[in-house]
């Protein structure tokens, strides 16, 4: 039996997945790590952390196999999230700059206000949104010491967490990334499909640190024999949501999926064109196999079980996150109560960083189960406007919504998103699309599957959702949480 083992590093933990042949997974470990908050707005990941996490889940993972079961390694990580390090000494020069940190939300506003953001989403297919990768990264070679000009020099290596992770294991053989993590960065041309010096020059990042980009599915490198006491190949590499796009078999245009993990990522695939989105999605490469690119659009929503850890850690009002199912049916409705969760902005289709998280309709009657019922039912009005918006720039979305990721496990949750959407919601059997996605590259990549086909072959249904909900009381809510964004957006 051949293995495939998975590294799914995500923004608030890193977890490896051994899966067998038949995509099933027989081994899992995980652990959580540190989040740092310098300021307000700011979010900022140790690197080391994530490396050590990272080879101690794998590590654990793979105790007792025997190398030669293991066909390949596949990396799927939380995207946007820059990592600047030396080419000597392989160690960071700052912490990483994570996703959801605003802190380059000026720089943003200063090139939108010249007019740049045409350009720069014409090419990328992204916004002038802090989210993205460019602007982290020159503000990281502005403020620590001699950096832009040890960048300028060739000395510093770039890369989203894949290429400090694929660096890492190679024992700093190979600078690579993949065309999904690559898309995201600010700079890199998702037509011509080429780093592109306008936009190194319009954000300020040297092209002298860009790592290559390559295939999803293919031979990025070998780890380093001292880690795992032989050469494992790294044949796959993906930004996590479009390895989740890939783990739900998402290989037709129109299909979709939704995951909700820390955020929700909305990805429909629409093939071998790159669609211009009119309602303020983002085009993305999806895949790119042998050559080939396939393109997604996306809906990017920075909160979504964020929003419940913010119920365990922020306000205490649970202690564990499985707590909100029990809480939210043990209402009738949320009394009222709106949550806009705007604690890192809003993204699609506002995107307004400046926006701040807010609670409406709070009355004396409003009680923990009515905030814990808010939160899930914030999660379902984002995806609600993120499905108009895909349908507006797409004309359909395919029969069913699939969804996957912690949130899924809600069966709750997932009725009332069908309910909210208007349209089926299904979940697989196996929730851990992202890893599965990471390793179906990877298996690829080494003949352990032979194709789509059989990668489509392994998806089976566990549940699925169909809309109950009476169209009033539909757009009842509908229209509070129209209203509630509306008074949350910075520019009123
Ligand atoms: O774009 C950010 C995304 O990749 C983070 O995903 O699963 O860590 O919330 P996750």
């Amino acid at each position: 039996m051949r293995h495939v083992l998975a590294i799914d590093q995500g923004t608030t933990s890193t977890r490896a997945i051994l899966f067998d042949e038949d995509a099933r997974s027989v081994r899992v470990a995980q652990r959580e790590f540190a989040q740092h908050y310098p300021q307000a707005g700011w979010v900022e990941h140790d690197a080391e952390d994530i490396w050590r996490d990272c080879l101690a889940v794998a590590r654990e993972v793979l105790d007792g196999v025997p190398p030669s079961q293991v066909a390949a390694i596949g990396i799927a990580n939380q995207r946007e999230t820059v990592v600047i390090w030396d080419r000597a000494s392989g160690a960071p020069i700052h912490r990483a700059i994570v996703w959801q940190d605003r802190r380059t939300a000026e720089t943003c506003a200063a090139l939108k206000a010249d007019g740049a953001e045409a350009m720069v989403t014409e090419r990328t297919g992204l916004l002038l949104d802090p989210y993205f990768s460019a602007t982290k990264a020159a503000w990281m070679l502005d403020h620590v010491p001699g950096a832009r000009e040890r960048a300028e020099r060739g000395e510093l290596a770039f890369g989203t967490i894949d290429s400090f992770l694929l660096w890492r294991l190679t024992g700093g053989k190979v600078h690579a990334t993949d065309v999904t993590n690559a898309g995201r960065t600010l700079l890199y041309d998702i037509r011509r499909q080429c780093w592109d010096e306008d936009l190194c020059r319009l954000l300020r990042v040297p092209s002298a640190i860009l790592p290559q980009v390559r295939d999803n599915s293919g031979l990025f490198g070998t780890t380093d024999p001292a880690l795992f006491g032989a050469s494992l190949p790294i044949a796959g590499m993906a930004g996590d949501q479009q390895a989740a796009l890939f783990g739900q078999a998402c290989f037709a245009s129109g299909m979709a999926k939704s995951t909700y993990g820390t955020g929700c990522f909305m990805l429909m695939n629409t093939g071998g064109e790159a669609p211009r989105s009119a309602n303020r999605l983002l085009t993305t490469p999806a895949y790119r196999l042998d050559g080939q690119m396939t393109y997604a659009l996306e809906g990017s929503i920075f909160v979504a079980g964020a929003a419940v850890k913010w119920l365990r850690d922020g306000l205490g009002v649970i202690a564990h996150a499985s707590e909100t199912h029990g809480l939210a049916t043990q209402v009738d409705d949320s009394h009222g109560v709106v949550m806009v969760p705007a604690f890192a902005g809003l993204g699609a289709p506002y995107w307004d960083p400046d926006a701040k998280g807010a609670i409406f309709g709070l009355t004396l009657g409003a009680t923990a189960a009515h905030l814990a019922r808010a939160a899930l039912e914030s999660v379902a009005f984002q995806t609600m406007d993120l499905v108009e918006a895909m349908v507006r720039d797409s004309g359909a979305l395919a029969a069913a919504l699939r969804i996957d990721g912690g949130m899924a496990a809600n069966d709750w949750l997932c009725q009332f998103l069908a309910d909210m959407l208007g349209v089926a919601v299904e979940k697989p059997t196996n929730l851990e699309t992202t890893a599965l996605g990471a390793a179906f590259h990877a298996g690829l990549a080494t003949g352990v599957w032979s194709g789509l086909d059989d990668l489509s072959r392994t998806w089976e249904s566990a549940a699925r959702f169909t809309p109950a909900m009476p169209s009033e009381r539909r757009a009842g809510l509908a229209a509070l949480w129209r209203d509630a964004v509306r008074r949350t957006l910075s520019q009123g």
